[in-house]
């Protein structure tokens, strides 16, 4: 039986076991996925001693993506430049590790808005936390030619936007709004309109007719931005597709077979959503 967990601290929140619990049932594989809580000092010990534990891999989160990405070797180009791995697997025994968040955020983006991306000249990015990171990488790997990056605390943005160079501009928070005017798409990569967190309060009237707007938040599935896009009459994508996609590498390298993000998976994670809101 092959076994995969995913590790955090703390951990209890984790909707990954529901995910791949329901792959596993539906490809028939015999095999188990554990939630692990492992406190940041014994973190080397665990993910240094996957095999002896008998795992095949998992999945890594907070606080343990950096730690991760110094222990794992690592080829994947999105977890160099994120200094972040969330999928740890053994390959001929060495502990190897990827970043599967921009797969993730472009998948879900396909699925749903399908040409998306040929349509992608300016987008307008909210945050510049570890998921702006990402969803930055990811845009420019589909072409855009100019991404404007707003946050709160505008010194992180100025160092995003550093890091990836000219097709990225930085700007205040309060410079948001007007920079709408002239975005294809528009991405909530902070924790505004989360569950318990104020309301991302965003005036959308700026935004052209045929922008998109997508939240990388699914607790609620529709955020008070997407609620409001939605009235606009805008295209949107909800952040829940993102977190599935996100899963399917780790999957498929410690199972064997190559999982699928279907309605049927989505709802069952919609219904763990509803059941705890
Ligand atoms: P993640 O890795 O999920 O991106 P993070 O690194 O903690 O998490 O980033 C959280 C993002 O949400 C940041 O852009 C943060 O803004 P700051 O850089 O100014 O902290 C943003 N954020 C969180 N709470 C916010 C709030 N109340 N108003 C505006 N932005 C907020």
């Amino acid at each position: 039986m092959k076994r995969a967990f995913v590790v955090g601290y703390p951990i209890s929140h984790s909707r990954s076991p529901l995910i791949h619990g329901f792959w596993l049932r539906e490809l028939g594989i015999e095999g188990s996925y554990e939630r692990i809580a492992v406190e940041p000092a014994a973190f080397e010990a665990f993910a240094t001693t996957l095999a002896g534990q008998g795992f095949a891999g998992g999945n890594v989160t907070v606080p343990h993506k950096e730690a991760a990405f110094r222990l794992a070797s690592v080829d994947d180009p999105v977890a160099r430049d994120l200094e972040a791995v969330n999928t740890l697997w053994l390959e001929q025994g060495v502990l190897k590790g990827m970043n599967t968040d921009v797969i993730g955020f472009l998948a879900n983006l396909d699925q749903e808005a399908p040409g998306w991306s040929e349509r992608l000249r300016q987008a307008v990015v909210l945050g510049a936390g570890g998921a702006s990171r990402a969803i930055v990488y990811a845009l420019l790997q589909r072409g855009a030619e100019r991404i404007l990056l707003a946050n709160r605390t505008l010194d992180r943005a100025e160092a995003l936007a550093r890091h990836f160079g000219p097709k990225v501009t930085a700007l205040a928070w309060s410079e948001a709004a007007a920079a709408l005017q002239t975005a294809d798409l528009l991405v909530n990569t902070t924790s505004l309109g989360m569950k318990g967190q104020p309301p991302l309060d965003l005036d959308l009237s700026p935004l052209p007719g045929t922008a998109l707007v997508t939240d990388i938040v699914y607790v609620p599935l529709e955020t008070p931005l997407l609620a409001a896009a939605r009235r606009r009459g805008l295209a949107t994508v909800d952040g829940l597709g993102m977190l599935l996609h996100q899963a399917v590498p780790g999957f498929e390298r410690w199972f064997g077979a190559r999982p699928r993000v279907t309605p049927q998976l989505r709802a069952l994670v919609l219904a763990d959503i509803e059941a705890h809101a």
